[in-house]
């Protein structure tokens, strides 16, 4: 397609209908939603049979809202549900993962037999060092196996993972660890990006200075080099795993164990370690990783290029997949680690055929030029997805016809880390797409979009999308906190989860998400509050107070833009402007991590405030996306507001 082509194709607004030949194969036919509407919690109890359960379970779904229990008297272990009971089956041959380095040419194939033993050798290792059913082991990896080897051996023990993205800092890392306890962590010597080391234990050192309770650290060499040693806490996984019996009999647990945390930011200063259980995960991930990726376990090669420290990670690179038994690539450097067009060698040299990712990623791939991927064969591929954030219908448009060929379904799955698997998508083979829409619920869930009153809005309207009836994979609650779970997610609309996100239904009644209606930042598909930024900067002794707003941005979809006010008088500020610039940015990224930098720190002499002292965020999200001025009538003074559009536009300047 050319560019004038796609631009005239995005005039009108178009939907594709699935092929015929699709259809004809796809795992979900059109029966499945009215198979599930009639009864969906028999169809979900009907879907937890891919588990293989130890005690099946007679209980379906116990529901005293807000809390759920699914499957509660199932017994199982979720190890061995995604690892050996292929290997029993005779599939110990089959590839779990191909591995792919950050390095061209490096890499590691692992079958579900070589898997099934490495899991074994660390269940064996993390019992020698302590680790028991029901305790906290936090992962802080980068994208090697051993992160997933890591992750399937504590739930093998019944014990609980805490998965914190190795983009965040040793603060960020130290304050999980405690708001959990988690008395283990299992870590690297550093990641490679770019070819270039960067050390992650360090990281882990400074953490542990205040968290005293971390009893033992497992360390996986993967960059070599000089460490830091903590003798009688630091263990290398090479001396520890690997001499240990490769045969580990498991226990099993039940449904409603605590299989993990992971934390989240909401609101608040302070990230929300949401946690999940076992059986009705599982089922969600598996039977929405089925149907929706339309996966063929005997042909499929799955890549879901995202992060094992978020959700999308654990729900669509670990669990779904294992249970489903497909073979993935997994791949630990960044978009352009060696080249542009690393990623299209990637998909031609393994044949992936199912390819998910972030709309931000396939902005900056988009960016890059097509000429990039059009040198490689990605004919193997057959459907993609997206997830994370709205995709807006050019980015849509250029996945489908450049990476996609025209031909493959596209499925834009809306879900958090709270709903443990995807929601709202559309149904390859049965789902018309529309580029930028994420269309319709999931067979078994049901969803809405309600007004201010938390009544149904009607085609054509936009309000808040809810869900109205308890879901297999929805989180249990805030670990350590079960008001703050009520009170954060029920009760906004009574009865109702409250996502937080807007949402509209288009004159066909198909749904779009219209991005987060609270103080949540969408940063490149990663989740960040304005209170949490906020928080950082004026924890720097020169910071007076600090408004956050989440602006729109090209590339990562939104962009931190910071304004802040200083202690120091306007006259010494001013001198040092840039330095004292970069250096906020440095101190956020310290407190949180990289991903965490504000695009733009704006220093200013006051904040617009009401006249009872709050600050108006909105007035500075006008600013920022640099749109005309709402209301400033019940500003304390409003010519606030028009000097920090003046700053902004000179900031802007100095940058051309
Ligand atoms: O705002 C929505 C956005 O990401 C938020 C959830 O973030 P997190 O818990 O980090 O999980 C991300 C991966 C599942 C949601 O509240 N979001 C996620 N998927 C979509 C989306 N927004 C629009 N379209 C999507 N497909």
């Amino acid at each position: 397609m050319t560019e004038a082509k796609l631009e005239a194709w995005l005039e009108e607004t178009r939907s594709f209908a699935p092929s015929a030949e699709f259809s004809k194969q796809a795992n979900a036919q059109p029966s499945i939603y009215a198979d599930a509407a009639a009864d969906p919690v028999a169809w979900w109890r009907t879907q937890a049979d891919r588990l293989a359960w130890t005690t099946a379970p007679t209980k379906s779904l116990e529901w005293d809202l807000p809390n759920a229990k699914w499957f509660s008297d199932g017994m199982l272990n979720a190890s061995y549900t995604c690892v050996d009971r292929h290997v029993e089956a005779g599939n110990g041959d089959k590839v779990a993962y191909h591995w792919v380095a950050d390095a061209e040419g490096e890499g590691r194939t692992i079958t579900y037999g070589e898997l099934q033993k490495l899991v074994a050798q660390a269940a064996n290792a993390l019992t020698e060092l302590g680790v028991k059913e029901g305790d906290r082991v936090a992962v802080y990896m980068p994208m090697i196996p051993e992160a997933v080897v890591a992750m399937l051996a504590v739930v093998r023990l019944g014990a609980i993972h805490s998965v914190v993205f190795a983009g965040f800092s040793a603060e960020a890392l130290s304050s999980r660890i405690l708001d959990s306890d988690c008395q283990f962590v299992v870590t690297a010597d550093g990641a490679f990006r770019r070819g270039t080391p960067s050390p992650l234990k360090p990281a882990v050192d400074e953490a542990l200075e205040s968290c005293p309770n971390v009893k033992a650290v497992l360390v996986v060499r993967r960059t070599g080099g000089e460490v830091k040693w903590n003798e009688g806490r630091d263990y290398w996984w090479h001396d520890v795993v690997e001499r240990q019996s490769d045969e580990h009999t498991c226990k099993s647990f039940p449904s409603e164990q605590t299989m993990f945390i992971m934390y989240t930011s909401g609101t608040t200063a302070k990230p929300k370690g949401i946690y999940h259980t076992t059986g009705g995960y599982l089922t969600h991930v598996s039977a929405t990783h089925e149907y929706i990726f339309d996966v063929k376990p005997e042909t499929d090669v799955c890549w879901t290029a995202a992060d094992i420290g978020w959700i999308t990670g654990h729900s669509y690179i670990v669990y779904g997949p294992l249970i489903n038994g497909v073979t993935q690539v997994m791949y630990e450097g960044l978009p352009d680690s060696g080249g542009k067009d690393r990623w299209w060698k990637i998909i031609a040299e393994n044949k992936v055929t199912i390819l998910y990712t972030a709309p931000t990623t396939i902005r900056t791939l988009m960016k890059w030029g097509h000429e990039w991927p059009q040198g490689h064969d990605l004919s193997s591929l057959r459907l993609l997805g997206t997830v994370g954030e709205p995709i807006n219908p050019e980015a849509w448009m250029w996945y489908r016809e450049y990476i996609g060929g025209g031909k493959c379904p596209i499925v834009d799955t809306w879900w958090q880390t709270e709903t443990g698997g995807i929601l709202i998508t559309p149904l390859p083979g049965i789902t018309a797409t529309k580029p930028g829409a994420a269309m319709t619920p999931f067979p078994g869930i049901d969803a809405d979009i309600v007004d201010n009153d938390g009544n149904s809005v009607g085609n054509g309207e936009g309000g808040y999308l809810v869900i109205t009836a308890p879901w297999p994979g929805m989180t249990r609650g805030i670990y350590g906190d079960p008001e703050r779970f009520k009170e954060t997610y029920w009760s906004r609309f009574p009865g109702k989860y409250f996502a937080g996100d807007g949402a509209k239904r288009d004159d066909d009644g198909d749904i779009w998400l219209l991005g987060r209606i609270d103080d949540v930042m969408n940063i490149s598909g990663h989740r960040l509050s304005t209170t949490e930024v906020e928080h950082a900067l004026v924890g720097h002794p020169s910071v007076a107070e600090a408004a956050v707003v989440g602006a729109s941005d090209e590339t990562t979809g939104q962009a931190i833009v910071a304004f802040v006010t200083l202690k120091m008088s306007a006259e010494d500020a001013s001198e040092d402007q840039v330095i004292v610039i970069e250096e906020l940015r440095n101190h956020v990224a310290k407190v949180i991590g990289p991903i965490a930098k504000p695009r733009q720190i704006i220093l200013t002499p006051e904040l617009p405030k009401t006249r009872s002292g709050k600050i108006m965020r909105r007035l500075l999200r006008d600013v920022a996306e640099n749109r005309s001025l709402g209301d400033v009538t019940t500003l304390m003074d409003p010519t606030v507001v028009n000097m920090i559009a003046g700053l902004m536009d000179s900031d802007a300047d100095s940058e051309e």
